[in-house]
């Protein structure tokens, strides 16, 4: 705590010792990893004093920002003089009691049973092995999980076994089998002319014809987000939604909303599956329940899924020592008590058309192929072609969407964002934290406007 975190020699030896996740650690000898010792509001401040609007909400996960500290922290410091810790297994404790009071008064439709977590990765793990339970005690054999390309689900063996994005599987196959994946609703390569109702409808078959390859009866899931991060902000098409939930339905199997990210407020509501008429019969979710001040997450599910378990002698076998933790339940209480102070997710909904408009007016910038998203989760998508028509080459890519003149020119104005070029395209994702306003919008459009530009003219000379 006393350590002098403003040093240049802080900064090189950081790493040491530590290992950052997804990073490459080889390469912080040329560029040490940023220290942020400090989140005021929207904004982070770093061991060298330099502040930055946080653009991405860390991981789509600071919901709240960053000022509420002391009433969390009095929230947990309560509740470590209460009970610092009691398990969630065979008793359980009232902050858990509490928080699932809470979560599904909030939840949408009948989904009223809580089964908490400690991450977004693990209530899909969990979700997933709920849903291989309730077939087996209705006498099915079920297992089968069909998820959408490019999606991201976490990284434990199951969850990382359902991401639809082959790099981040490679280097740990064989995985555990899956129902395979099927195209999300990004609209690439469809012919000219063919409506929303049309593309909805090519979706839907395909979706049907993987259940059929697998073969129904072994089918217990399919998994999708709300509205789809990775790949960019993949708002539902028309119907889209609703013509899921009619094919599970048909063939008897379970709809799994992943909404880790869409949940409590990111997307104008308190669940996404609520906006976009998703009507699941599981939701998963994570980072907004406690705004990422607190390592929890939520798995939600409904009477159907919910009964069998209720038969004398049935149990789910599955559960972590963590899952549920007091002082983290605690915490998120205090997170969802503040959000609804401020009526975030209404905020957020009545702010979108405004935001939007803000980054509407990037939409003719060359570089800039597509924007789209909803609440506040929008991403800014690049183009892939030159000014003729030819494709970037990977080098050009790199060169113009690299943290030379995008990252660290966005920096030097002040703005954190993150360029991710990891699910194919590349996306300039834009989440804020929910209590951004007017002029924190304005900082950052502006910010991504000017950078753009300066790309822009890059691009021209290519
Ligand atoms: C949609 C989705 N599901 C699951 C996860 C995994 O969450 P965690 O990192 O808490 O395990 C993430 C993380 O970004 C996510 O975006």
């Amino acid at each position: 705590m006393s350590t002098d975190v403003s040093t240049p020699a802080y900064q090189k030896t950081s790493d040491l010792n530590n290992w950052r996740h997804f990073a490459q650690m080889g390469s912080a000898t040329e560029k040490p990893p940023k220290v942020i010792v400090k989140g005021e509001g929207c904004y982070l401040i770093d061991s060298e004093g330099n502040r930055y609007l946080d653009g991405l909400s860390n991981l789509f996960c600071v919901n709240l920002g960053y000022s509420y500290g002391e009433e969390l922290g009095e929230a947990a410091l309560a509740q470590y003089k209460e009970l610092g810790y009691h398990s969630n297994w065979g008793s359980t404790h009232p902050r858990a009691v509490e928080l699932a009071s809470v979560v599904a008064e909030l939840a949408p439709g009948d989904l009223n049973h809580v089964f908490l977590t400690p991450s977004g990765g693990e209530s899909v793990e969990a979700a997933w092995k709920i849903a291989r339970k309730y077939y087996k005690l209705r006498g099915e054999n079920r297992w089968k999980a069909i998820s959408r390309q490019t999606a991201y689900h976490g990284t434990t063996l199951g969850a990382l076994s359902l991401i639809g994005i082959p790099e981040y599987r490679a280097d740990f196959e064989p995985l555990v089998p899956t129902g395979g994946k099927i195209r999300n609703t990004r609209r690439v390569g469809r012919p000219v002319g063919e409506t929303e109702e049309q593309f909805t409808a090519f979706l839907l078959d395909e979706l049907e014809f993987r259940i059929q390859a697998e073969g129904p009866d072994t089918v217990a899931m399919i998994l999708m987000e709300p509205v789809q991060n990775h790949g960019g902000m993949l708002v539902p098409p028309a119907g889209y939604s609703k013509g899921v939930r009619e094919i599970a339905d048909k063939y008897g199997i379970l709809l799994v909303a992943d909404e880790t990210i869409t949940a409590f407020g990111r997307v104008g509501a308190w669940f996404g599956a609520e906006r976009y008429e998703m009507d699941p019969d599981i939701i998963t979710c994570a980072k907004g329940l406690s705004s990422a001040h607190a390592v929890i997450g939520a798995v939600i599910v409904g009477e159907k899924v919910y009964e069998p378990f209720t038969v004398a002698g049935a149990s789910l076998l599955h559960g972590n020592t963590f899952g549920g933790h007091p002082v983290m339940a605690a915490v998120a209480l205090k997170n969802i008590e503040i959000m609804k102070r401020l009526d975030l997710p209404a905020t957020v909904l009545a702010n979108e058309a405004l935001f939007r408009a803000k980054l509407d007016t990037l939409a003719d910038l060359p570089v800039v192929a597509d924007i789209r998203g909803c609440g506040y989760f929008f991403a800014v998508e690049l183009t892939q072609a030159t000014a003729s028509g030819r494709a970037l080459t990977d080098a050009q890519k790199l060169r113009l969407y690299g943290d030379a003149l995008l990252a660290q020119p966005l920096e030097d104005r002040g703005v954190m964002l993150r360029i991710s070029i990891d699910a194919g395209d590349p996306v300039v994702c834009v989440s804020p934290p929910l209590v951004a306003g007017d002029a924190e919008l304005t900082h950052l459009t502006d910010a991504l406007h000017a950078v753009l530009t300066e790309v822009s003219t890059v691009y021209a000379d290519l």
